[in-house]
């Protein structure tokens, strides 16, 4: 091995729709390849057995590519990491077994990742020499992960050291944007749709019901009943309401679904006395709550870390981020590893 090469690991990441991987150097990401699913759009959500066959498409030449780009040899490589849960099963599978397949030939240890942790870990991501002195969070650190399979604040005490506060207990978020996109007739994934058309319309127009749960807990299936009915009446009354009013609906329901999250946020800010704000997941692209973040803390005295937006949706830099830590712990795994698509933080 070069003798500036000290610490080289691969990371896998297939827990959903989004093959990736990427190469990490020192605790430095090199390069972070990703091949989206676009198979899923059709049917207006992830459809696991096709998402599972496009992993298995996509993976070999998803690697192969950040091997090529990476200018490190798979020789160099000191460990593989991958995800192991929570996801789908099926796509979680091609991950771990393509790991374990190269771990074995290369004779090197496997390193096991929580998808959510990593989604926390992403603030942490440094690449290339411009991030030398880029600020990054210090502990502990509240983090609101918000993506489409997940919504939780996360008491973060150290880089491998997390607890859940709060947290769904039915949809996510990210869930309740694109199925209302999807009763909208706007494409899959519907969030960033809605993010587009609210910026013309008025958040004010229309009420919908706060659903959260008591304590720092979060429920979203409500609002998806809530706005079905909603349109339905409306519809009776307009056939064309939603082609007439469509960006004051998108502004109406993304400005309540952000209040929704930042009320639990600022009560778990309030509760656990911690001011150093993150916000992770697909959801954290969203440009109402990125404002609202920003202008809560300018109030409440608050530090606040949004990523990348690469870094936000699924990606294996976060994987790989996460797995540094865990080599430099010594945290490996064995070859007998199983997929775990509840895995809990
Ligand atoms: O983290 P992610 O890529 O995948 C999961 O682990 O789920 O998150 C995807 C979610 C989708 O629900 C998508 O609609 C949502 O993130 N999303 C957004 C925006 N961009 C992505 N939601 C609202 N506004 C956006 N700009
Ligand atoms: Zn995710």
């Amino acid at each position: 091995m070069d003798q500036k090469i000290h610490l080289v690991i691969l990371a896998i990441e297939s827990s959903c729709d989004e093959t990736s991987a990427s190469i990490i150097q020192n605790g430095k990401v090199l390069n972070n390849v990703i091949a989206s699913q676009s198979v899923h759009e059709k049917y207006g959500g992830v459809v696991p057995e096709l998402a599972s066959r496009a992993h298995q498409q996509n993976i070999v030449t998803v690697v192969n590519e950040a091997i090529a780009t990476s200018g490190i040899a798979l020789t160099d490589l000191n460990a593989i990491a991958f995800t192991r849960g929570p996801g789908l099963m099926g796509s979680l599978l091609v991950g771990v077994s393509f790991a374990k397949g190269l771990a074995l030939a290369l004779d090197i240890p496997m390193i096991e990742v929580n998808h959510m942790h990593a989604h926390v870990l992403a603030h942490f991501i440094k690449h290339g020499q411009i991030e030398d002195d880029k600020e990054l969070p210090t502990f502990p650190l509240l983090c609101l992960t918000v993506s489409g399979g997940h919504t939780q604040i996360v008491n973060v005490k150290d880089y491998l050291d997390m607890q859940v506060i709060g947290e769904t207990q039915d949809d996510a978020a990210g869930e309740a944007f694109d199925k209302a996109a999807k009763m909208l007739g706007l494409p899959y994934p519907g969030g960033p749709f809605i993010d587009q058309y609210a910026k013309q319309g008025n958040p004010k127009a229309y009420i919908f019901p706060d659903t959260n749960m008591p304590g720092l807990d979060f429920s979203f299936s409500g609002i998806k009943t809530a706005f079905l009915y909603f349109l339905r009446d409306e519809k009776l009354k307009d056939p064309d309401f939603v082609e007439k009013n469509l960006a004051d609906i998108c502004a109406s329901l993304q400005h309540h679904l952000v209040h929704m999250l930042m009320k639990r946020l600022k009560k778990a800010s309030e509760e656990t006395k911690i001011n150093t704000i993150a916000i992770a997941g697909g959801v954290a692209a969203n440009s109402c709550l990125r404002k609202e973040l920003k202008n809560t803390a300018e109030k409440l005295g608050w530090k606040v870390f949004i990523p990348e937006f690469q870094y936000c949706t699924d990606n294996a830099a976060m994987i790989a981020m996460a797995a540094h830590y865990k080599f430099l712990k010594g945290e490996f795994c064995s070859l007998d590893i199983a997929p775990e698509p509840s895995l809990v933080i």
